[in-house]
């Protein structure tokens, strides 16, 4: 059973990963507009991964027997300047989801609920692989700015990614 608190904010996390599919949708949506289309698909996958980490809280909501209460999800900004815009925002967009976890661990924390904790802890490994994937993609495509050929070379290897469901992988 969930104190009424954490229901609340584990539904608010919910909403937050919906989100965050529509963030890099929206990314996808301008990789697309300038026909880099290996980073389209990265941003596309990158947004159903997104989607599992939303229907992990939602099924962890529950098995606690909680409810789920689905709200509106907020318009993602859709300007960007170029390629390395995309992964800078992404970088800061991930960054913002892990303070958010954080956050939510120390409610768990607080109550004692342990199993919202060891939930929490997933996605806290999780943050730090996410962190990790755009921020060194970042650094690369910032090297690689002012070289069609260099920026080519790095939209064919994320032509290469594909989806794996995070949530079935340990
Ligand atoms: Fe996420």
């Amino acid at each position: 059973m969930l104190s009424k608190n954490l229901q609340e904010k584990l539904n608010e996390q919910v909403n937050f990963e919906f989100y965050s599919s529509y963030v890099y949708l929206s990314m996808a949506a301008y990789a697309e507009s300038v026909d880099l289309s290996g980073f389209a698909n990265f941003f596309r996958i990158q947004a159903k991964e997104e989607l599992a980490h939303a229907m992990k809280f939602y099924d962890y909501i529950f098995q606690k027997n909680g409810n789920v209460q689905l709200e509106a999800i907020e318009k993602p900004s859709y300007h960007f300047e170029n390629a390395s815009d995309l992964f800078a925002a992404g970088y800061e967009h991930e960054q913002l989801v892990t303070k958010r976890i954080y956050a939510l661990a120390d409610v768990a924390f607080e109550e004692k609920e342990h199993a919202t904790i060891s939930l929490l802890q997933w996605f806290i490994d999780e943050q730090v692989e996410e962190e990790n994937n755009f921020n060194s993609l970042l650094k690369k495509i910032r090297r690689a700015e002012g070289n069609p050929a260099a920026l080519y070379m790095i939209d064919e290897e994320l032509a290469k990614r594909v989806f794996v469901d995070p949530t079935t992988t340990v």
